[in-house]
């Protein structure tokens, strides 16, 4: 394996944006290839079959840019699909849904820890699973937050009406004591000002984002992976790739990411 390779990283869209921004900052010399699925976005309330048919084309895709390893940067399809892709291809994949779990797990006093995801998250109970794997007796409450991610989409980060959606979906979180909050979705932790808000500052709030940088950045040293060469002046080490609205895409990307970024590339995902 090539450790000057890029790491490949996938979400449905723009959300997997806040993971690739976390890998940039706590690995600065990796290249990244990024592809967001921003013609079929939402994942969170599609299938298992449909998800794992849409994962499978974009590692297919990433495999052909010669990756040396995947981040699935969705947690509805780190919940779904990563479990049947990761027993099938040769490089190292992972999700955001085990660094997440494993942060929470360590990091509650009480036990009580709440999610919140997509629909297709919460269905599928896997950061339960996994949380239960490692902290037995610990009590986890799911709630799926459907409208927050297109209340980010539509740039309403810090606004009153998405004081009010929190405060709705949230309410009951509240009353049940939960110390730690897993952020299971990857526009949520663009929404962090307004979650720490709304359950208030004894709660600890998890993004999976920022540990999967850093589960990702062990990964790549225990194989010996990690890229040791700073990038050159004139390399460019991000590229983009889209399956629809590449200006779109590109105008939220240079909202979330630290640098601005000159375009992204439309292909199409289904000759995969
Ligand atoms: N990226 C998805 C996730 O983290 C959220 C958006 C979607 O539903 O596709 O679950």
């Amino acid at each position: 394996m090539d450790k000057y390779a890029p790491i490949g990283v996938f979400d449905s869209g723009v959300g997997g944006l806040t993971v690739a921004r976390e890998i940039m900052k706590q690995m600065p010399n990796e290249r990244v290839v990024y592809f967001g699925d921003t013609a079929r976005v939402p994942y969170g309330s599609k299938s298992k079959e449909t998800v794992t048919r849409f994962s499978w084309q974009i590692v297919r895709f990433l495999q052909e840019q010669q990756v040396k390893a995947i981040v699935i940067a969705c947690n509805t399809a780190s919940a779904i699909a990563l479990p049947e892709i990761e027993g099938e291809i040769d490089i190292p994949i992972i999700g955001v849904v085990k660094p997440g779990a494993k942060a929470a797990s360590s990091s509650t006093r009480n036990g009580k820890i709440g999610v919140i995801a997509t629909d297709a998250t919460i269905h599928s109970k896997i950061y339960s699973r996994y949380i239960k794997d490692m902290r037995p007796g610990a009590d986890i409450l799911g709630k799926a937050c459907p409208l927050f991610v297109p209340l980010v989409e539509e740039g309403l980060i810090e606004d009153p009406v998405t004081d009010e959606i929190a405060r709705r979906y949230l309410s009951e979180l509240i009353e049940t004591g939960i110390d730690t909050l897993i952020m299971g979705c990857t526009h949520y932790p663009l929404l962090r000002k307004t979650l720490q808000k709304t359950m208030g500052d004894d709660v600890v709030l998890v993004d999976p984002a920022y540990e999967t940088a850093k589960e990702c950045r062990q990964m790549l040293a225990d194989m010996n992976l990690l890229n040791d060469t700073e990038p050159q002046l004139g390399d460019n080490p991000y590229r983009f790739f889209v399956s629809d609205e590449a200006d779109k895409f590109k105008n939220i990307a240079n909202t979330i990411l630290p640098y601005g970024i000159l375009g992204a590339k439309k292909i199409d995902i289904d000759e995969y």
